[in-house]
């Protein structure tokens, strides 16, 4: 059974967790800093085991050597965000939980592939990757996932069609620069571009932007987490089974799409060895556009983390 690590056991961590156990991709070790939480909710989720039919063990603990051998390292770590506070709050305060970490990830589980969640998110992976001293393929972190599912749940409420039938593809950093592409978005591959008008189209794209804020709004206290646990599930699930299936994923560029050294969402090619291959899409102009301003948010980003030291 491969090994899968889940670092923070809090409400996206531990629903991940019941995810991934329902689909029993592997044994779970949940870890968090908080005594008994994941021990408590390990145990939980494995007493439901019987119940729903799962075989996957289900573990807890907040000792960093039990997540040895581990295949995959999914990190939840962190504060998540709150009303009025952007994700770039979140940046010193969650690059340092990161930054430790990554160190324990790096000496315990030195061959796992690790999936960063945490926010801000794109800067976070980054903070993983330079910290870990992994290979940049072994290093990534969800969020176009995450998006595509909120623009394609807001297409289907729009036309009344099944979201089976809808392939959504956002880009761009997770945040208030994310690059949902109606051209590249289709329903039954149609794009939507033939079938809602272009203010339709807009509205639909505005509130996927603030798709997390959205409900962060609504919950008061906290963030999404049904949702986000769905995306981590599916790129947990395109590794250990070495799907190979294409999906937004943030990812680090050496050159494509003309960015460098920098993590950003885009479509890439999941499989047993991280991220394959970054696929670059032909984008039109005011779409290179959009994903290169969303880059320089990014960058800055970057820029205040180095800053930080
Ligand atoms: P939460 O507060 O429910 O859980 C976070 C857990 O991390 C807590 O149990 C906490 O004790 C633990 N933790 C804190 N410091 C730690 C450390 N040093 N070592 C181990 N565990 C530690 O938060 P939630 O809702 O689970 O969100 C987690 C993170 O994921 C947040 O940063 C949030 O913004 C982010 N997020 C990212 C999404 C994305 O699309 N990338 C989507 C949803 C959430
Ligand atoms: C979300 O998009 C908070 O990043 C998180 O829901």
């Amino acid at each position: 059974m491969p090994k899968i690590t889940i670092i923070g056991s809090g409400a996206v961590g531990a629903t991940a967790a019941q995810r991934i156990a329902e689909m029993e991709l592997g044994d779970i070790v949940m870890t968090d800093i908080v005594e008994g939480l994941p021990q408590g909710k390990a145990l939980d989720l494995a007493e439901a085991g019987p119940l729903r039919g799962y075989d996957s063990k289900v573990t807890g603990t907040n000792d960093y050597k039990d997540i040895e051998g581990s295949d995959v390292v999914v990190v939840t770590a962190g504060i998540a965000r709150k009303p009025g506070m952007t994700r770039e709050d979140l940046l010193k305060i969650n690059g340092k939980i990161i930054r430790e970490v990554s160190h324990n990830i790096a000496r315990y589980a030195p061959d796992s592939i690790v999936i960063t969640v945490t926010n801000p998110l794109d800067l976070m992976t980054y903070v993983m990757m330079n910290a870990t001293g992994f290979e940049p393929r072994r290093v990534f972190g969800m969020s176009g996932v995450l998006d595509s599912g909120r623009f394609a749940t807001f297409i289907a409420m729009e036309l009344g069609c099944s979201v089976r039938d809808i392939s959504a593809m956002v880009l761009g950093g997770h945040g208030d620069t994310i690059v949902p592409l109606p051209r590249f978005t289709t329903v039954s591959c149609v794009p939507i571009t033939e079938l809602m008008s272009k203010d339709t189209i807009r509205r639909l794209v505005d509130r996927t932007v603030i798709g997390g804020a959205e409900i962060v709004n609504l919950l008061k206290t906290g963030s999404a987490y049904y949702a986000p646990s769905a995306a981590i599930a599916n790129m947990v699930e395109a590794v250990l089974k070495d799907t190979k299936r294409v999906m937004p994923v943030c990812a680090y560029l050496e050159g494509e799409y003309g960015l460098r050294d920098i993590y950003l969402g885009v479509p890439v090619k999941l499989g047993r060895r991280g991220v394959e291959k970054v696929i670059e899409l032909e984008l039109a102009p005011e779409e290179k556009k959009s994903l290169d301003r969303s880059a320089e948010a990014v960058k800055s980003g970057i820029a205040s983390i180095k800053a930080l030291g």
